[in-house]
Order: structure tokens, then C-alpha cells, then sequence
């Protein structure tokens, strides 16, 4: 196979990269994606601030584009993400109690229903844990509603749109020995022993010098996948250049390799001028499109 999404059907996976809507318009940019790649996620333009600007006024036209572009070329679709401490619009930013758990069920419920059999799976919730040693959750106005809010997600998720596999997203989530990692894998072992809806569980996979690709990331996946839950990589970038940086997307695309359910892999844009990051080359193609290094040890691992 000689592109990302042939090679990685070989084995029943697919490859997929962010998109932004205002890109669609850039040759270059819009020859490597429908060439490369089969799934495609919104990179801004389904989050909570983009399709709800105001209270139950919803706004598609955006992220329609990226959705019809994809779909147009046969392509399947991450939804991302239903519910997030970040990116929320302004009008929920300062609600809290019930007022906010009924606002978020209804915007899941509102947008799950709108895509209805378009998405192939939904970021339901995104980042919900906390950063360092105390493997709970993240503070935020979503998790000062009530634990449950989680699996209130998931179940109005399910309820919208029963055929999307529903996924838990997070970063930082790759190394089995961090508390992170371990309380989220606690949280979904409890979901599925409670019969919460949950299908997958998704790994941004940011990495750089200091959240470097850890040598136990296939153990990671193949414990979570133990669970009874597919596991994909849904927002990999790694800062560096050259062959060390092209290992290192190596070691990731065989970890998932390595595991049964680990369906696919999505990378965080396509050229690094295309990265969010503000600086570096964390991609798989060069500002000018170009095939990188990176790009080939990718390719030859799938
Ligand atoms: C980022 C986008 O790439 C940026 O354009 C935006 O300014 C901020 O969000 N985790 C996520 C993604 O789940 O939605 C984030 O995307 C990157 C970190």
C-alpha cells in the first residue's frame, strides 16, 4: 500500500488526520487528505463553543463542511467532543448545578441527534481527569455538577445516537505507571461492570521531550482493550525531527499494531504548518506537503 489509509486498512484500521474547515479551500492541504486518509476529525469545529454559541441555538454550517467534505469522499468521522471543560461557550462557562448538567445533556443529546448515523465514533468527554498524582478528576464546572456527570454523558449519548461507539478522550493517558492513566482505566472498568455505555477510550498522544512515547504504551493500550473497550490513538504529534522522531511514530504505530482493538490512529493535522503547537514539526509532512521521514516510518510499520 503506498497511502496511510490503504495501509492501514490491510489490517482493518483505519488512519485518520484533524481537519480545519478553513483549509478546505488549500490545494496542497486538501490533495493530502482525501489521498491519505480515511477518518477525519473536526479539529475546532464540533466543539461545544462552535455548534452552541448561544443557549440552544445550534450553528452546523462549520462544521457541516468538514463532515460533508469527508463524507463526500468516503470517509468516516470522529465526533469531537461532546462535553469538555474547555472551549465551552461563554454562556456556559459560569453556570454550575443543574442549570449546567441540563445545558450539557441537552447540547449531547442536540448534536448526538443532529449526526445521527453520520459519526463513526464520539469523543463524549474529553480531558475530565486531573494532572499529577491523584489519579481523580479534574476540577471544573462540568465535575463540580456531580461525579455521575460522566456517565450521564454517556448515556445521553447512547440514547441520541445508538449506533456510535462512544468513547472516553484524554491526555497524558499513554504511560501504564502514571495515577492519571490508572484512574481512568478505574473509570472505565467501573463503567463497564455498571453497564455504562462505553465503547472506546482515546488517546491524544501529544508527546515531546518531557511527555516523551513511553516504553510501556503497548501494555497501556492492550490493558485498557482488556477492559472490553477499543482503544485508538486520536490526536498523536511528537515535537523533533528527523529519525528520532520517526521512530518514535514508529513505536506508536506498532503498539497499536500490537493490539486487536486498537482500531485506528489519527494524527493531529497534516503539515506542521498545520499543528496547533506554536512552534516545531510534529507532523507527518513538511510546511510544503512534502513527505517526511516520519511519514515513511509510519507507512512501513502499518
Ligand atoms: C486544539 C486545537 O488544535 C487548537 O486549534 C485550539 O486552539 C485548541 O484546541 N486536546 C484536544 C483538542 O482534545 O481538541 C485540542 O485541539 C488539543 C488538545
Amino acid at each position: 500500500a503506498d497511502t496511510l489509509a490503504a495501509a492501514a486498512q490491510q489490517s482493518g484500521r483505519y488512519f485518520g488526520t484533524a481537519v480545519a474547515a478553513n483549509k478546505l479551500g488549500d490545494g496542497t492541504y486538501v490533495n493530502i487528505l482525501n489521498r491519505e486518509f480515511d477518518m477525519v476529525t473536526a479539529e475546532n469545529e464540533m466543539k461545544m463553543d462552535a455548534l452552541e454559541p448561544n443557549q440552544n441555538q445550534f450553528s452546523y454550517g462549520t462544521a457541516d463542511r468538514i463532515v460533508n467534505q469527508a463524507i463526500g469522499q468516503g470517509k468516516r468521522v470522529r465526533g469531537h467532543a461532546l462535553a469538555w471543560h474547555m472551549q465551552q461557550p461563554g454562556w456556559m462557562q459560569n453556570m454550575g448545578g443543574t442549570q449546567l448538567r441540563n445545558a450539557m445533556l441537552n447540547h449531547i443529546t442536540q448534536v448526538a441527534t443532529y449526526y445521527r448515523g453520520k459519526i463513526y465514533a464520539w469523543d463524549v468527554v474529553n480531558e475530565a481527569f486531573a494532572d499529577g498524582n491523584s489519579g481523580g478528576r479534574r476540577d471544573s464546572n462540568l465535575q463540580r455538577t456531580g461525579n455521575d456527570w460522566i456517565e450521564a454523558a454517556f448515556r445521553a449519548a447512547r440514547s441520541a445516537d445508538p449506533n456510535a461507539k462512544l468513547c472516553y478522550n484524554d491526555y497524558n493517558t499513554d504511560n501504564w505507571s502514571h495515577a492519571k492513566t490508572q484512574g481512568v482505566y478505574n473509570m472505565v472498568r467501573d463503567f463497564k461492570s455498571r453497564g455504562v455505555p462505553i465503547d472506546c477510550v482515546g488517546f491524544q498522544a501529544h508527546f515531546n521531550s518531557g511527555n516523551p512515547v513511553p516504553s510501556n504504551y503497548h501494555t497501556t493500550l492492550q490493558n485498557f482493550a482488556d477492559l472490553g473497550v477499543d482503544v485508538q490513538i486520536t490526536e498523536l504529534d511528537i515535537e523533533g525531527s528527523g529519525s528520532s522522531q520517526a521512530q518514535q511514530f514508529q513505536g506508536v504505530t506498532q503498539a497499536c499494531l500490537a493490539v486487536a482493538r486498537c482500531t485506528g490512529i489519527t494524527v493531529w493535522g497534516i503539515r506542521d504548518s498545520d499543528s496547533w503547537r506554536a512552534s516545531g514539526t510534529p507532523l507527518l509532512f513538511d510546511g510544503s506537503g512534502n513527505k517526511k521521514q516520519a511519514y515513511n516510518s509510519v507507512l512501513s510499520a502499518l
